[in-house]
């Protein structure tokens, strides 16, 4: 089989992760201080695959392509494809069909994360050799997934978030394909949500007996549309990391266990208890940062309590009383206490914004 290219999606709407996604693309978000996208790339090159193709939705791939540039400092070829509309997953691969040819390729849903790698998988597509090939994880609730049915080990049926599921098996946002899929997203019709659907488009391959090889994947998998699934990677990629302190410590703070603290980065009477990342000149002072919190570049926590969470460049935490928790701030967001009497609550919040006080 000639070289396989990569294909990862990452346009869409992302209405599930605003106001985020109002300024910027989820496949941005950092997971352990690193852009989600980041981690599909690394694992396509690790797995041989260095041609690949980033689906843009033109209002936010502006800073995808700034970010991630031409390739080259991950070692590949990035060719950048922009889908004028979000109209589904297989609308998506149409999209990118002057770039795909007639290679096989992996497509990689540019917001979801999965442990492992791809080298078994490539190998495994190499061998077997065939027409496609699906990741499948067991999930307690399947309605929100696109959900396989196999018999006896093949796949006979797949259906896009069924209201009643006949199977446990969601798909994985990793899929292996022959260019036979061009043929299947031609041949089907939009949902009933106006999407062109993976599903369908995979479920016509089955129909026209085409060999859809299921793989379930044990290791872990996230999809991190939304708030929850995005701290939920944080935690399960910083419970990954190697301590490395380059940046200022004074004698007063206390470093605990697993903790990156980036160059320029300053930490001032203060206790950091890791798995934690503290980016680039960011500044904790007279404070506490707990486990699982990713701290960006610039950012700046003082007086104040913070875990489970993910500040993103420049955000500040100042003097609040309580812990902040589970929490994912902007960039530039600010949030202080104030010095004025009578004491009250102010806000100045943007659209789709969430605010919870317990
Ligand atoms: P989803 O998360 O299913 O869709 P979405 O990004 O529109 O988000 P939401 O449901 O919160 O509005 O998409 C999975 C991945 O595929 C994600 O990285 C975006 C990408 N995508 C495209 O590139 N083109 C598309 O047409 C769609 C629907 C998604």
């Amino acid at each position: 089989m000639t070289q396989l290219k990569g294909l990862i999606l990452s346009g869409g709407r992302g209405t599930r992760l605003r106001p985020i996604t109002h300024t910027s693309a989820k496949q941005l978000v950092p997971v352990a201080n690193q852009p989600v996208l980041f981690y599909a790339i690394r694992s396509m090159v690790e797995a041989g695959i260095t041609e690949i193709g980033i689906i843009l939705n033109p209002e936010t791939g502006g800073e995808i392509r700034e970010v991630t540039g031409d390739g080259s400092a991950f070692g590949a070829s990035i060719t950048y494809i922009d889908q004028a509309s979000p109209d589904g997953l297989a609308h998506a691969v149409l999209t990118a069909e002057a770039f795909l040819g007639d290679s096989s390729f992996v497509m990689y849903l540019g917001d979801n994360l999965l442990q492992g790698g791809l080298t078994g998988l490539v190998q495994q597509f190499r061998t077997n050799a065939p027409d496609a090939m699906i990741l499948l994880q067991q999930v307690e609730d399947p309605r929100s997934y696109g959900v396989a049915e196999l018999h006896d080990g093949q796949v006979t049926r797949l259906v896009e978030k069924p209201a009643e599921p006949r199977s446990d098996l969601a798909l994985v946002g990793v899929y292996l394909f022959t260019s036979r899929i061009l043929e299947a997203a031609k041949a089907i019709e939009p949902s009933a949500r106006g999407e062109l659907e993976i599903t369908d488009a995979i479920q016509w391959q089955v129909d026209q007996g085409d060999r859809v090889e299921p793989h379930v994947v044990h290791g872990w998998w996230k999809d991190t549309g939304k708030l929850a699934d995005m701290l939920e990677a944080n935690r399960l990629i910083l419970d990954t990391i190697e301590r490395r302190i380059d940046g200022a410590v004074d004698e007063g703070s206390q470093v605990e266990g697993r903790v990156v603290i980036e160059a320029g980065a300053r930490v001032e009477r203060s206790v950091v208890r890791g798995p934690v990342v503290i980016g680039r000149d960011a500044v904790v002072a007279d404070s506490y940062v707990g486990p699982y919190s990713a701290i960006a570049k610039d950012a700046v926590v003082e007086r104040s309590e913070v875990e489970h969470s993910i500040l993103l460049e420049r955000a500040k935490l100042i003097g609040l009383e309580g812990r902040i928790e589970s929490s994912l701030l902007g960039r530039d967001v600010t949030v202080r206490r104030g010095e004025r009497t009578p004491r009250a609550y102010r806000f100045m919040v943007g659209d789709n914004s969430e605010i919870e006080i317990l």
